[in-house]
């Protein structure tokens, strides 16, 4: 397999899910607490995925701000009799630039596949949003020895089909399970050597550029006290933030407590 160099700088990108909490009212708080903490920080991309109903509160409050709104799930058609779904193309009426697709907790109890996390990501790009690909595998995977082959299953699975101009437009997130809410963070060496696999299977699936260009974000209980250690990683290209981005002043420190 061809081994990427990692010279290419590759913009960070910050991200927080949400999940589901906060209500519209602790959105509104959540931003005017935030924004203020992270004025004047450009040198990253800064991204909330907050719950469908808080999307209107949160780019409103985001309005002429860094921060760009996300997503947390979509659905591939356009509209029709899918009760409970949401398209890519409300997404974006929303004011979302961003969705993420294939969380762990949407593969686990919503029924996502690698095909309709394919399907996903497809009807993101196509609607303009950058989608932001999880993967990760789970605790008795990684005691198994067998993350590599989980997590190039997963990305390729998520991605096989795209062409190389969608491909250039996805984010990827390595967020294993055992890590996610538990408090196990994975060991910035840990996070880095899966990124570099991942990188080296999007160069032999699409082309070295292209792989090199890639961002890859890690996640899974990325706090304040970690955040240096992970982003002093050259393969770590941002972290996917759950709990830690509830927080308005913890996600203000991940955003700005990195070395540059
Ligand atoms: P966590 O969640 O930071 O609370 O572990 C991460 C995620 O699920 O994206």
């Amino acid at each position: 397999m061809i081994a990427p160099t990692g010279k290419t700088k590759r913009r960070r990108v910050i991200a927080g899910n949400w999940k589901m909490y906060k209500t519209q009212a602790d959105t509104r708080a959540f931003f005017s607490a935030f924004l203020p903490l992270v004025d004047g920080v450009t040198d990253c991309d800064i991204v909330v995925a907050p719950p469908f109903t808080d999307i209107p509160a949160a780019v409103e409050a985001a309005k002429g701000t860094a921060v760009a709104i996300s997503g947390q799930n979509v659905y591939w058609e356009k509209e029709g009799a899918f009760t409970g779904e949401i398209s890519a193309g409300m997404l974006v009426e929303a004011g979302c630039r961003y969705t993420l697709i294939g969380h762990s907790e949407r593969r686990q109890f919503f029924g996502d596949t690698d095909d309709t996390v394919l399907k996903k990501t497809k009807a993101a790009l196509a609607a303009g949003l950058t989608p932001i690909v999880c993967v990760g595998e789970k605790l008795a995977d990684y005691q198994a020895g067998n993350t590599e082959h989980i997590c190039q299953t997963q990305f390729l699975g998520s991605s096989n089909s795209l062409t190389p101009e969608e491909f250039s437009r996805i984010l990827l997130a390595y967020e294993p399970v055992w890590a996610i809410g538990t408090g196990h963070t994975a060991t910035p060496e840990i996070a880095s050597a899966v990124h570099k696999f991942l990188r080296s299977c999007a160069a032999a699936r699409f082309s070295e550029s292209l792989a090199a260009n890639l961002r890859i974000l890690y996640g899974g209980s990325v706090k304040p006290d970690n955040i240096k250690g992970l982003m002093a990683q050259e393969e770590l290209d941002g972290v996917l933030v759950g709990g830690a981005s509830l927080d308005p002043k913890s996600f203000a420190s991940i955003v700005k407590d990195w070395p540059r």
